[in-house]
């Protein structure tokens, strides 16, 4: 069968080398270019992340004023999208309608020479600039109400929250606690080395195809319950349980090795510890809860118990299960007021400069084309029946 390493999922197989993030999983740390996830939460915001993951230094305050002005100025789709959107149907899942679009942006965007960093800097600046933009776009298709158009004196996640919720008939009101843990929604979104999507990412990427198609890939990719799915399980999860009377019917399920069900938002392929994303998540949650008055809210209720729970059974002890990002950020975008079918496309805006920093490190390098080999077990040679 030839000499190659049987490896299903990726388990110990590194496929590339990079040097945006670390992650060790043993002790829950998360680096992004040598800076803990949890210094930049305090101190940094997501505009000036996005320009340390791709440039690997961070921005002196002069690059800072460029960089958000020229984000600023490549927020507006091309008016030609907006045909694009109307040929999805309503009821579409506002995720099927992002990975079309953003797939779109290749034909509306296209670049025959993206080995010039000058040309991949474009690239750049447009999908932080319009992924909000296209976003919120997804949502008003959804929910049939005219797009809004940014408004650029508003910061990054003032400006989601803008288009997200203003209607022709008012504007909405920004509440700053809320723009802030909008903020540090995307912030701990924002890279995770070589997870799910960014791989397949880097993998139609090693072809040679345009960016935009890539990030489209990436979406495709975070689309499942396993990987950026699983913030919109988590609330399904919680209303199906509905009341902390049923969390034990549902942890003997999870346990359960003849029922598929699982936990959703507990567990990491790579943190064996707690996720520190988690961490600082949770706190934002408490403080979102606190500043909207929802601390009683039922389903955080039974989100804190089965927390607790999870974190004082055997089961989950032994196999290191521990709640993830997804777990704390679901339950803050609903209390910010986003329907559950939109945070996938929140997690997938926020990761596209992970994406963009990986295949931009690619490109930027030599590369090879991205083929994995298999172990082949199906028929020997047989001969076509004669008749
Ligand atoms: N509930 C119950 N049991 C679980 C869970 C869970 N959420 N997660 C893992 N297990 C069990 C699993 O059944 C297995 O048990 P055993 O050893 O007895 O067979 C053991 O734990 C190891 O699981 P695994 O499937 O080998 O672990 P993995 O590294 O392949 O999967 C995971 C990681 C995140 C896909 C998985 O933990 C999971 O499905 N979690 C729920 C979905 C979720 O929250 N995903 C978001 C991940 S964080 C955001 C992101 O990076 O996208």
């Amino acid at each position: 069968q030839g000499l190659f390493t049987y490896d299903p999922g990726f388990v110990s197989t590194a496929a590339c080398e990079s040097k945006i993030t670390y992650i060790d999983g043993e002790n829950g740390v998360l680096l992004h270019r040598g800076y803990p996830i949890e210094q930049l939460a305090e101190s940094s915001d997501y505009l000036e992340l996005c320009y340390l993951l791709v440039r690997g230094e961070l921005p002196t305050e002069e690059q800072s004023n460029e960089y958000r002005q020229t984000v600023s100025q490549h927020t507006m789709v091309h008016d030609q999208m907006t045909h694009f959107f109307n040929g999805f149907r309503r009821d579409a899942h506002p995720m099927a309608i992002m990975c079309g679009v953003v797939g779109a942006l290749s034909a509306f965007y296209h670049d025959k020479d993206f080995s010039d960093q000058e040309h991949r800097d474009i690239a750049m600046f447009r999908l932080v600039a319009k992924m909000p933009t296209v976003a919120a776009m997804c949502y008003k298709y959804t929910m049939g109400q005219p797009f809004v158009y940014p408004k650029n004196e508003l910061n990054y996640a003032e400006n989601f929250l803008h288009m997200m919720f203003s209607t022709p008939c008012g504007d909405y009101e920004i509440n700053p606690v809320i723009a802030e843990a909008m903020d540090k929604i995307f912030m701990l979104h924002a890279d995770h080395e070589q997870n799910a999507s960014t791989s397949t990412v880097r993998l139609a990427g090693s072809t040679g195809a345009n960016p935009f198609a890539c990030m489209a890939s990436g979406i495709a990719a975070l689309w499942g319950p396993a990987h950026g799915g699983a913030n919109e399980a988590v609330l399904t999860m919680l209303e199906e349980i509905g009341d902390i009377e049923h969390i034990d019917e549902f942890v003997a399920k999870a346990k359960d090795k003849e029922d598929p069900f699982r936990l959703m938002g507990f567990g990491h392929r790579v943190y064996k510890n707690f996720d520190p994303r988690a961490k600082v998540m949770r706190q934002t949650c408490d403080e979102v809860l606190e500043a909207l008055g929802l601390e009683n809210d039922p389903l955080l209720k039974i989100a804190k118990r089965l927390e607790q729970i999870a974190l004082e059974d055997e089961y989950f002890i032994k196999r290191k299960l521990y709640p993830n990002v997804d777990f704390y950020s679901g339950i803050i975008l609903r209390a910010i007021g986003i329907p559950v079918s939109m945070f996938t496309v929140i997690f997938a805006m926020s990761r596209t400069i992970g994406w963009f920093a990986h295949w931009n490190e690619m490109v930027s390098e030599d590369y090879r084309i991205g083929r994995p080999r298999q172990l082949y077990t199906g028929y020997t040679k047989r001969d076509y029946p004669t008749k």
